[in-house]
């Protein structure tokens, strides 16, 4: 196999098994590629790609922006602050001009759920989401699952913990629905405010107990408090999160055995995570950041239009 079964990334759901280890394969070659002095490849030269942000991010959005350079691929930056968006113009109508000057992919974060999956039926390019408000991140589970497989070999048969604001993470929900796929046993773990009821429906466990989760569990992938989505109060007081659900060293000293330690970032730090663990050697946040490149220079590749 090589190509994927999707025209799009707009999720993880729609991906096979065999989708995903095409991408980790391919993502593997990739890193190979970036950790040489000559960095690039001419793997998409003549391809133009928009990376079109809605919403504000570091990580995502320089993470695709490099692979996209290092598969020479011709790329162009749009941030809705600074664009027509401010004056009126709709999505499709800002996508569509974009899309008019020849150019062939669209990388899109946008606060809605489901703007990817729209846009992707309104315009004639290929999009990806780079994350849609709570729903999906699909290339940062791709990343993070690639990350757990090269630390143990396998993501079959692991015990992967997400902690924190479940409700609010898009993180979470493509994390779930990739770790699944691969054969991973899930549970997220939270207060009760911060787990969404739908997600009994996912097939996953869900605990608000932490030092137990702590101790079942091979990787806790924990997630940030998004202050920035919360409209009303999910929890007494950042003090009192960090103090029931932060993961500090006295807590995984606790547990008696080493657990890997993810974090999507940006962190809050020394409210879901503290910094003598995320600076730790259980630590593997820079890692995922790393391995981001590689994993967007394979779904960037294998999702880009055939040369003529
Ligand atoms: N992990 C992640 O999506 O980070 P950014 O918001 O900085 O892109």
């Amino acid at each position: 196999m090589t190509k994927l079964s999707v025209k799009h990334l707009l999720s993880i759901k729609p991906l096979t098994p065999a989708d995903i280890e095409l991408i980790f394969k391919t993502s593997e070659n990739f890193k190979s590629v970036i950790n040489r002095p000559i960095k690039k490849v001419p793997s998409m030269r003549d391809v133009t790609i928009a990376n079109v942000f809605f919403e504000n991010s570091t990580r995502t959005r320089i993470s695709f922006e490099l692979a996209e350079k290092r598969l020479s691929a011709d790329v162009i930056n749009f941030s809705a602050s600074s664009s027509s968006v401010t004056k009126g113009e709709t999505l499709v109508d800002t996508a569509n001009n974009i899309i008019s000057m020849k150019v062939d992919m669209i990388v899109m974060r946008h606060p809605n759920p489901g703007a990817a999956e729209f846009l992707s039926k309104k315009v004639n390019a290929i999009v990806i989401n780079a994350g849609d408000g709570t729903h999906e991140h699909p290339t940062q589970a791709l990343l993070d699952c690639f990350t757990i497989q090269e630390k143990f070999g396998k993501v079959k048969g692991l015990k992967v913990a997400i902690i924190g604001d479940i409700i609010h993470s898009r993180v979470a929900l493509s994390n779930i629905f990739c770790l699944k796929k691969l054969g991973a046993s899930v549970r997220v773990c939270g207060p009760p405010t911060l787990i969404p009821k739908f997600i009994e429906k996912l097939d996953i466990d869900v605990s608000y107990n932490i030092d137990e989760t702590l101790n079942w569990c091979d990787v806790a992938n924990v997630l940030r408090i998004q202050a920035e989505r919360q409209e009303i109060r999910y929890f007494p007081s950042l003090r009192e999160y960090s103090m029931y659900y932060g993961i500090n060293k006295q807590r995984l000293d606790k547990i008696g055995k080493k657990i890997m330690i993810m974090h999507p970032g940006p962190i809050n730090r020394g409210i879901e995570l503290t910094s003598d663990v995320a600076d730790s050697e259980h630590s593997v946040i820079l890692e995922q950041v790393e391995n981001g490149v590689a994993v967007r220079m394979a779904v960037l590749y294998l999702l880009s239009p055939p040369m003529v």
